[in-house]
C-alpha cells in the first residue's frame, strides 16, 4: 500500500455477495490521488479475485463520487513524473476487471469522476449528481478515457461542449443522454445502487462476466467478429454447472441455485 494513503481514504467491505469500495476523502472531495487510486484498483481487484464476490460496487460519498485527479498532485509534475506514477496503468486494470461493476454517484462526478463513473458497467445516480469533464479549464484535457468513452456515450457534439466550454449534466441530464442508468432521490442513492449489485448478484455468475466481457466489447469490434465473439462466449457457458442447473430449474419451476461453476 501506498504510504500516503491512510486506510481510511479508500473503504473496502463486503455486503453478502457484493464486494463495496467507497472512497473516503472528504476534505478533497475524493480527489484520485496516485495513492487512492493504487487502494482503490487494488481493492477492487481483491474482490474481483474472490469467489464468494459476484458483483463490484464503487462508491462516493453523498457529496462527491469524485471530483477528478488530484490537482495538488498534478501541479508541478512532469510528463516523466507521470508516466512513472503508474496512474494509466491503473485505469488499464479497471478496465481489465471481470465481474460486474456498479457506480454509486452523488454530488460531483467531475475529470476524473466522470471517467471513472464511465469505467463502470452500470451507473446509479442520486438527483444531485453532476457530471463534467472541466479538464479545460484547468489548462488541460482530459486523459482517463474523457475524450473516448464521453464521445461514445453521449454523442460528439455533446462531448465536444462537456470537454471544450466545461458544460457539466445534471443526474436528469445525465440519465437522457445515457450516462446512467438511473436517478434516485439524493436519500437513497447508495441503497438503490446496492439493491442493483444484489440482483446482479444473485444471477449466474459466469454467465454474467462472459456477458460482461461481450457488452463491453460491442463499441471496440466490428459486428461480424462481435457476433462471433458472442457465440463462442455463449456456446462456452453450455460448459458450466449453471447452465445446466439454471434451464433445469426452469423445468422444474424452482429457482435456481447457482454456482458459479
Ligand atoms: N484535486 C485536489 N483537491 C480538490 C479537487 C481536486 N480535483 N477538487 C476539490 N478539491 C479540494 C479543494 O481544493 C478543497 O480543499 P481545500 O479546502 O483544502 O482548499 C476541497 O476539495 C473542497 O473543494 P471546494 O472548496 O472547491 O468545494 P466547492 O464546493 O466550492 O467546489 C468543485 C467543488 C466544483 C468540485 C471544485 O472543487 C472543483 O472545481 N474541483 C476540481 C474539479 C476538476 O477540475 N476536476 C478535474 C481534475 S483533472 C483530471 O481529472 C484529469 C483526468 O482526466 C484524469
Amino acid at each position: 500500500m501506498d504510504a500516503a494513503v491512510s486506510l481510511e481514504e479508500v473503504v473496502a467491505e463486503r455486503a453478502g455477495a457484493v464486494g463495496v469500495v467507497r472512497l473516503n476523502r472528504p476534505q478533497a472531495l475524493n480527489a484520485l490521488s496516485y495513492g487512492v487510486m493504487e487502494k482503490l484498483v487494488t481493492a477492487l481487484e481483491v474482490f474481483d479475485a474472490d469467489p464468494e464476490v459476484h458483483c463490484l460496487l464503487l462508491a462516493g460519498s453523498e457529496r462527491a463520487f469524485a471530483a477528478g485527479a488530484d490537482i495538488k498532485e498534478l501541479e508541478g509534475a512532469t510528463p516523466v513524473d507521470m508516466l512513472r506514477s503508474g496512474q494509466m496503468e491503473r485505469w488499464g486494470r479497471l478496465r481489465r476487471l471481470k465481474k460486474p461493476l456498479v457506480a454509486a454517484v452523488s454530488g460531483f462526478a467531475l475529470g476524473g469522476g466522470c471517467e471513472l463513473a464511465m469505467c463502470c458497467d452500470m451507473v446509479v445516480a442520486s438527483e444531485s449528481a453532476v457530471f463534467g469533464q472541466p479538464e479545460i479549464d484547468i489548462g488541460v484535457m482530459p486523459g482517463a478515457g474523457g475524450t473516448q468513452r464521453l464521445t461514445r456515450a453521449v454523442g460528439k457534439v455533446l462531448a465536444m461542449e462537456m470537454v471544450l466550454a466545461g458544460r457539466r449534466l445534471s443526474a436528469r441530464e445525465a440519465l437522457a443522454y445515457g450516462l446512467v442508468n438511473k436517478v434516485v432521490p439524493v436519500e437513497a442513492w447508495y441503497d438503490e445502487a446496492l439493491a442493483l449489485a444484489e440482483t446482479v448478484a444473485k444471477k449466474a455468475p459466469l454467465a454474467a462476466q462472459l456477458a460482461k466481457e461481450c457488452v463491453s466489447r460491442a463499441l471496440d469490434m466490428d459486428l461480424e467478429t462481435a457476433l462471433d465473439y458472442e457465440r463462442r462466449m455463449f456456446y462456452l457457458l453450455f460448459a458450466s454447472s449453471d447452465q445446466k442447473e439454471g434451464m433445469k430449474a426452469f423445468r422444474e419451476k424452482r429457482k435456481a441455485a447457482f454456482t458459479g461453476s
